[in-house]
């Protein structure tokens, strides 16, 4: 018997030696150390040997397993700080390497092009005036002469908040805000979104206007189409092809909308422009006797101009796109590019 445990400690030794990985030591542990091994197996049969040896075989039998599960765990451990240490060189940093840089953001395109508009607005002596998005009935069409069943509220029916408050649809009472407020002279831009219940290539239900109004003694039509023509060449060059195309608004007279050459298609005709050739940008005219009665001036003492651009058909023609919805999908790979 004795033998026998000699042999099974030569065999385990060498086992152990050959064995390399964390998987291998592991069988070896269950081959003989496992309640099935074969030390255990030998531990058993201590009961059939005499008594007189059977007090040394047992110690001897114990030393072996002692040892050998001893040097098996010190393998186990000398395996798994190896892996650790490979592990390491994998995955080492290199500290002389240059730092992720953060983005910095920037404006949404929308957000340059309307500061671009009032830009040029501004430099012709125009102020900056603003207004609420969440509007009263009142300000939003009836002060600007569009009574509660005028067929003008059908193209811009809206989102209603309740009774009389909506959202608005333009930025035209913003006029009548600043009129009520203030005595003429009046010369101001209003940017803000407006919102509408549209939806296609060159309409979303949420956009943006600039509206603009001029009111003071003797003023013309001449001088609505002079600014506005010196503002397309600002903003285009002075070579774009722009008309001036009679149209009806309840809160002037005349009115005039203004198209712009389509730059899709050059006026070929395409999606964009509705096979026109033109893409309107803006609503204008001459206010309203209406209007100035509603807050207050006196329509034979002065005149004036109002307008309302859309800031995102300007980014389109600007930048050459044919989707309008791109503008609010929110895909970085398109606003990076401004
Ligand atoms: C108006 O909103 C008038 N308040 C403009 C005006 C102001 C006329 C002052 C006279 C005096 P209109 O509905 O045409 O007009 O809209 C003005 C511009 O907004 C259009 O020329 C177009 O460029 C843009 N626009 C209209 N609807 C949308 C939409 N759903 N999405 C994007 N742009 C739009
Ligand atoms: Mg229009």
């Amino acid at each position: 018997m004795r033998e026998a445990l000699e042999q099974l400690q030569r065999n385990a030794e060498a086992e152990l030696n050959a064995a390399g990985s964390q998987e291998e030591l592991l069988a070896l542990r269950v081959k003989y150390l496992g309640r099935k091994g074969s030390l255990t197996q030998v531990l058993r049969q201590l009961g059939n040997v005499p008594v007189d040896e059977r007090r040394l075989l047992g110690q001897f039998a114990n030393e072996i397993k002692e040892a050998l599960s001893a040097k098996i765990d010190g393998a186990l451990q000398a395996v798994a700080s190896q892996d650790r240490g490979n592990q390491l060189l994998v995955e080492r940093i290199d500290v002389t390497l240059p730092g992720r840089r953060f983005g910095l953001g920037g404006l949404h395109p929308i957000t340059q092009v309307a500061r671009e508009i009032c830009d040029i607005f501004s430099g012709l002596g125009f102020e900056i005036a603003e207004g609420p998005e969440v509007e009263f009935d009142y300000y939003n069409f009836e002060a600007l002469n569009i009574p509660k069943d005028h067929p003008a509220r059908d193209m811009q029916d809206t989102f209603y908040i309740g009774g009389n408050v909506l959202l608005r649809t333009h930025t035209s009472p913003v006029q009548i805000r600043v009129m009520e407020k203030q005595k003429p002279p009046v010369r101001i831009v209003s940017p803000g979104k407006v919102y509408r219940p549209d939806s296609d290539v060159s309409h979303t239900p949420m956009f943006h206007q600039v509206e603009g109004l001029l009111v003071d003694r003797g003023i013309t039509f001449g001088d609505l189409k002079g600014v506005l023509t010196y503002f397309v060449g600002q903003l285009f060059g002075r070579d774009v092809a722009l008309r001036f195309r009679p149209s009806f608004f309840p809160f002037t007279e005349p009115s005039a909308e203004v198209d712009i050459r389509c730059v899709m298609c050059r006026g070929g005709g395409c999606r964009v422009c509705g096979q026109s050739g033109w893409l309107e940008i803006l609503g204008s005219g001459m206010v309203d006797p209406e209007v100035f009665k509603n807050v207050g001036y006196d329509p034979e003492a002065v005149t004036g101009f109002a307008f309302g651009l859309g800031v995102e058909r300007i980014a389109m023609l600007k930048y050459g796109i044919s989707d309008i919805r791109m503008f609010f999908e929110n895909d970085m790979r398109f606003l990076e590019q401004f």
